[in-house]
């Protein structure tokens, strides 16, 4: 820990992950003093237990599926099998290069890091009890960014064994031959889809109607049939009651005293904020009920000079929103104009397989808000690129408002499921934020033969006259 030295800063951040390092390097950049107070390591829950390494071993995953899909190509390679130890070790590779090159990024912006937990004080003042010592901070600003922990239900304790959450999910040693998971969201198609590819008997359990919840129905659709063709086992509108542990695995119950007997359990029923022992009284920060901070539209709180980014208040658990909003705090702090985040148009990317990405209004969202909608789809059966590749299963969904003449106007949402996709998003993410037209969209060239044509067909299919697609 940093004990000597300044302890006056024109900002001081609590919490080193996405958003608070977000804030620290984008605030750093423009000049300002700044120090980040981390109690673990920089790079928080995304490099460390969530988005970082989950993704790296989808990868491992997609890697499987290639290897075992190889014969089509007239590849002979033999049923792939997996060494997980040697996936952990590429998985830590990955997020300790990321995390060294975080790290030297914030050294060689002068942002000092004191490892410790911070405590908001008043007059924003903030303590840093580390493991041997203990400071206190002063900032011109504060940002309270301390992030998120996986929410747990009764009756399901974790213990890194038979109950597991994200944070002991990277870290296992062997997947588990057989899994329940419980919660059918992000967390939940992902872990399914990557433990399904690792050869592991699934499971989701989820509550609502259906997996995937805010998606748009089509989407959620093809990701439900994939899911079944590959052998994972989805019951959707079920309440779990709880499990049973007996010699090896566990037995859980669910429904209506439905059982499923599996050698673990992966809890991804959402996450919560971590504001326990964060706000001292005095400050005039509010936390609400559920633990969230309360700011408004600026990421500002009832303090003055006192900000909030990230999962620790009630907006998307994306890290790039809390990129956004870090970038939007500082901008507040220099006093430059600046515009709140659009929160229902944020770009959600879900990397199971096959792939989600989205931006804007699902046609439901569009049709319950009494817009009248022109919608178009694309499967990919019918794109090259995708035909080349061997991965056909998926769509583009473009949502449009409908204008007084019929014809396509303001772009609403645009909805992929199928390959690569989150890498595919950028165009349809800008049309709805720029709140384009088909007209306007369709004037743009896509290369041939790409993935992305099928977003280019759609638009052109809506502004009345298609090329492939009518
Ligand atoms: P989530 O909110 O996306 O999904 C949780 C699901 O669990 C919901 O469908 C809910 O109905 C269900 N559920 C809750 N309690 C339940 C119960 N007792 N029994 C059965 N089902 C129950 O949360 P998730 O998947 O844990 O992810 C947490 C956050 O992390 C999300 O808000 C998401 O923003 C973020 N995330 C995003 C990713 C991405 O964009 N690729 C990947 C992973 C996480």
């Amino acid at each position: 820990m940093t004990t000597t030295g300044d302890t006056q800063f024109d900002v001081v951040v609590i919490g080193g992950g996405p958003a608070g390092y977000a804030t620290a390097l984008y605030g750093a950049s423009a000049g300002l003093s700044i120090a980040v107070v981390e109690r673990d390591k920089v790079g928080g829950t995304c490099l460390h237990r969530g988005c970082i390494p989950a993704k790296e071993f989808l990868e491992t995953a997609s890697v499987m599926r290639t290897v075992a899909g190889a014969k089509e190509f007239g590849v002979q390679a033999g049923q792939p099998i997996v060494d997980f130890s040697v996936s952990q070790g590429r998985k830590q590779k990955v997020v300790d290069i990321l995390f060294k090159g975080l790290v030297g990024l914030m050294q060689g912006r002068g942002i000092t890091t004191f490892s410790g937990s911070g405590e908001l004080l008043p007059d924003r003042r903030v303590r840093v009890t580390g493991s041997d010592q203990t400071v206190e901070l002063s900032g011109r600003h504060v940002v309270l960014a301390s992030g998120s922990v996986p929410r747990t239900i009764p009756g399901f304790g974790v213990d890194g064994r038979l109950v597991l959450t994200s944070d002991e999910v990277l870290s296992l040693n062997t997947p588990p031959a057989s899994v329940a998971i419980i919660g059918g969201g992000a967390i939940g198609c992902e872990f399914a889809s990557m433990f399904a590819d690792l050869g592991s008997q699934v499971t989701v359990l989820e509550a609502l109607p259906s997996l995937l919840t805010g998606c748009d129905e089509d989407v959620i659709a093809v990701v439900a049939r994939s899911f079944r063709k590959r052998g994972i086992v989805v019951h959707t509108g079920v309440n779990v009651t709880g499990h049973t542990p007996g010699t090896t695995g566990t037995t859980v119950t669910f429904g209506d005293g439905d059982q499923v007997a599996v050698d673990a359990v992966i809890l991804s029923v959402g996450r919560r904020p971590l504001t326990a022992g964060l706000v001292n009284e005095g400050t005039g920060v509010v936390v609400d009920e559920r633990g969230f901070v309360v700011v408004d539209e600026y990421m500002r709180t009832a303090a003055d000079g006192i900000w909030a980014a990230g999962d620790v208040v009630d907006t998307p658990q994306l890290a790039h929103v809390g990129f956004a909003e870090g970038i939007l705090i500082i901008k507040g702090i220099l006093g430059e104009p600046a515009l709140p985040v659009e929160y229902s148009r944020v770009p959600w990317c879900i990397y199971c397989h096959p792939e989600v990405a989205f931006a804007g209004l699902t046609e439901t969202q569009a049709r319950d808000r009494g817009l009248d909608v022109v919608v178009k789809k694309d499967p990919f059966g019918g794109n090259s690129r995708a035909r080349i590749v061997g991965e056909t299963d998926g769509l583009v969904k473009v949502i449009a408002e409908r204008m007084p003449d019929g014809r396509a106007g303001r772009i609403l949402g645009v909805h992929m499921v199928g390959p690569w996709v989150t890498e595919q998003l950028g165009q349809g993410y800008m049309a709805v934020n720029w709140e384009a037209t088909p007209d306007e969209v369709a004037q743009f060239i896509q290369p041939h033969p790409t993935l992305s044509e099928s977003f280019g067909e759609t638009i052109l299919a809506l502004t009345g006259r298609g090329l492939h697609l009518g």
